[in-house]
């Protein structure tokens, strides 16, 4: 099918991956209850508050079940087996709505990523993971503009968001089909989403090619199967009601975060709990239950015979 000449869907990626796991959606859909859009962040204990050095874990029946180890690079394995296998289970992931504009500046693109996260604090490098033998129109307007907008997707444009995914050719903008409004960065020449509450104006920092283990092209040399993107935030735009007076933290409550879990599931994130870090270790090699660790731990039979001989590492 063509539209002003572009091939309109090259092929229908959904149909190889299989992500959907149901034979009739709508079906299954209608059976579950509506999406309570009240519901909000309510933080409870963390899940033992008793919990002390050397306790474990806190609830029992992980020690009753068979580990069944996985071979990725197996002869029966398929790269897409790997692939739900690893996003059903890297769980939950942030999505970045991607948006990049051609070269040209007459391509507006919008998509979303969830291989995203925080790189380093200074400076402040978010991580990209864009698959496909292929660059998709994100990592290509990327490399040739050096620029990006990433917004974080909140439940109210979740639908919207996803649907920036659709295969569309370049010059269809993903803006448009999903109803999402630009804004007008301050830096860079490409548009945040207005209706996110966190957006970040970028730089490409770098990249990183990642090659195939078990494809090759015709020459026999490995495709590249994704490329690892860094980006420099090099402003942050945060809704006033979702930051604090410091323009530290943003409040969860507020952002009501989507994350992407396997298949085609998403979920929010409105319980939490607050759970401190652990006291120096210093102060905790005083305690009793850690001297009582240390004494028995084979740590110490190995060579370490005063608990002062630990390093700090804090
Ligand atoms: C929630 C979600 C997360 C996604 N994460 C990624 C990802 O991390 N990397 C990737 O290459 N594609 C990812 N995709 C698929 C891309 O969004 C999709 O291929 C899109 O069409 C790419 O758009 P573009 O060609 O306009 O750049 C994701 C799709 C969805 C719905």
């Amino acid at each position: 099918m063509t539209l002003d000449g572009d091939t309109v869907e090259a092929y229908d990626k959904e149909a190889l991956v299989k992500r959907n796991p149901h034979v009739d959606f709508p079906a299954v859909e209608a059976s579950r209850p509506d999406y309570d859009g009240l519901r909000s962040w309510i933080p409870s204990k963390t899940p033992n508050p008793k919990w002390q050095p050397g306790d474990g874990a806190s609830r029992s029946g992980w020690e009753q079940h068979r580990m069944i180890a996985i071979d990725p690079d197996s002869h029966d394995r398929t790269v897409n087996q790997n692939y739900k296998l690893m996003i059903s289970s890297t769980v939950p992931r942030p999505i970045a709505l991607v948006s990049t504009v051609s070269a040209d500046g007459l391509c507006r693109n919008l998509a979303p990523f969830s291989y995203f996260n925080n790189v380093s604090n200074d400076p402040p490098l978010y991580s990209l993971a864009f698959h496909g033998a292929e660059a998709n129109d994100s990592l290509r307007n990327l490399l040739e503009t050096g620029e990006c907008c990433i917004s974080i997707v909140s439940d109210w444009f979740l639908e919207a968001a996803n649907f920036t995914s659709v295969n569309s050719p370049p010059k269809i903008s993903e803006w448009e089909l999903s109803g999402l409004h630009p804004k007008a960065s301050d830096i860079v020449k490409v548009s945040y989403v207005g209706e996110a509450a966190v957006s970040m104006e970028c730089q490409l920092h770098s990249t990183q090619t990642i090659w195939s283990k078990t494809v090759v092209d015709d020459d026999g040399k490995p495709i590249r199967t994704a490329t690892l993107v860094l980006v420099e935030a090099v402003m942050f735009h945060v809704r006033e009601d979702a930051i604090d007076e410091k323009r530290e933290t943003v409040d969860t409550k507020v952002l009501r975060p989507v994350w992407r879990g396997g298949g085609i599931m998403y979920g929010t994130c409105f319980d939490g709990w607050e759970t401190p870090r652990p006291d120096a270790f210093r102060v905790l090699r005083g305690t009793q239950r850690v001297l009582e660790i240390l004494a028995t731990s084979s740590h110490v039979s190995n060579g370490v015979k005063d608990t002062n001989d630990y390093q700090e590492i804090e």
